[in-house]
């Protein structure tokens, strides 16, 4: 079987010669040596002091919407053609979500129908993410935020290497928290774990109390916090893979590319278009279909070939229907979910694997 995503991990030897340091000195957990280390080599990349680990992105994402301090029931607009941790980081912190669109072009999150909510909703926080690890149109979020007052939490488990505009997402100012994750499909991967990026000394202070059950080191909770840490097995791991990111993302960029070519005289098929100026990590490559998506998906299971048809909208989740509204406009998200789908792409992905793919989506449509 050919897989949607695979980790790349190191030698083993590496892996337990760190394991045996661990061994030695008994640290577990509690932000040990390699916690620290695989914070400092994060910091290096991004450029950002304010950056910590947490046990996963999702945990990430739920202190981050905390440290917002929102009172119970302001209302946050969330995509609905994200992950579900997005949402669930708004509703684990009693907040209300309002459903915004994707563009169809980018699959990131829809500026003109976050304009078009402002007005009616008045949100206290906006959520959004960098779908597959492209850059959404930050410059033009985080104005439409600035004026509309409402802070922004940044979904940017896909966006570990990603650039926007000569800064790589992570770098203070292009979100108020901005959050990764290095979960066992991502790039790059500690198994499991997370990165916050925050922006300033304080808002990093909010992290460090949340991600630890609401203190620091003293016992004595100042907020009501959660158990977000990263163990020490874990960030070993990450420290091990963390400086592969260039590397990793260079390598996904080229299979990006060759899929591009192979399959751009397929006639109304169509990709994830990027913005200007802005590098993706192609945590995933999605195609959008012509026709018979849901055959072509079945016809490559067939030959082994794994795809997934992701992600699928979250307004239509039993969890979360209940949140749509009569002035919701979700056709595109709708439209882009019943054409998308994710085609194998992991760092060690061949060629000759890009190639054959290509072949049989061409061989479906009757392109030779
Ligand atoms: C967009 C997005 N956000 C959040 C998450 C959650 O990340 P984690 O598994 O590290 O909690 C994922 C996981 O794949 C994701 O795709």
């Amino acid at each position: 079987m050919l897989p949607v995503a695979r980790p790349s991990l190191p030698p083993l030897e590496r892996y337990v010669a760190l394991l045996e340091q661990i061994w030695d000195t008994r640290l577990l957990s509690n932000f040990g040596t390699f916690a620290q280390l695989f914070e400092a080599r994060a910091q290096a990349y991004l450029g950002n002091p304010f950056v910590r680990c947490t046990a996963s992105c999702d945990l990430g994402l739920v202190v981050s919407v905390a440290a917002l301090g929102l009172p119970d029931g302001a209302a946050c607009l969330v995509p609905s053609f994200t992950f579900n941790s997005t949402i669930n980081a708004v509703l684990w912190n009693r907040l209300r979500p309002v459903f915004v669109d994707c563009d169809p072009v980018t699959f990131n999150i829809d500026v003109r129908d976050v304009r078009r909510r402002l007005g009616a909703v008045a949100p206290a926080a906006i959520i959004a993410t960098h779908v597959f690890g492209s850059p959404l149109d930050l410059d033009a979020l985080l104005k439409a935020a600035r004026e509309a007052g409402a802070r922004v939490v940044v979904d940017a488990a896909h966006a570990f290497g990603s650039v926007y505009r000569g800064r790589r997402i992570g770098a203070a100012g292009l979100g108020d928290f901005q959050v990764f994750s290095f979960s066992g499909t991502k790039q790059v991967t500690s198994a499991e774990g997370g990165l916050v990026a925050a922006g300033g000394l304080e808002d990093v202070e909010r992290i460090e109390k949340l991600r630890a059950y609401g203190f620091r080191w003293n016992y004595v909770s100042e907020v009501v916090g959660l158990n977000a840490k990263l163990s020490e097995l874990h960030a070993a791991l990450g420290t091990l893979l963390v400086g592969d990111v260039e590397d990793v993302v260079s390598r996904r960029n080229a299979i990006a590319a060759r899929y591009r070519a192979g399959l751009s005289d397929i006639g109304d098929m169509a990709f994830q278009a990027e913005l200007p100026e802005t590098r993706s990590t192609f945590k995933d490559f999605g195609i959008l279909c012509p026709a018979r998506r849901d055959e072509l998906s079945a016809h490559l299971g067939q030959l082994g070939i794994q795809t997934k048809k992701y992600f699928r909208p979250l307004h239509g989740m039993p969890a979360y229907a209940r949140f749509r509204s009569a002035d919701d406009d979700l056709v595109d998200t709708e439209a882009v979910y019943s054409r998308i789908l994710c085609l194998p792409i992991f760092n060690e992905l061949g060629d000759g694997d890009v190639d054959r793919v290509c072949e049989v989506i061409r061989n479906f449509y009757g392109v030779r």
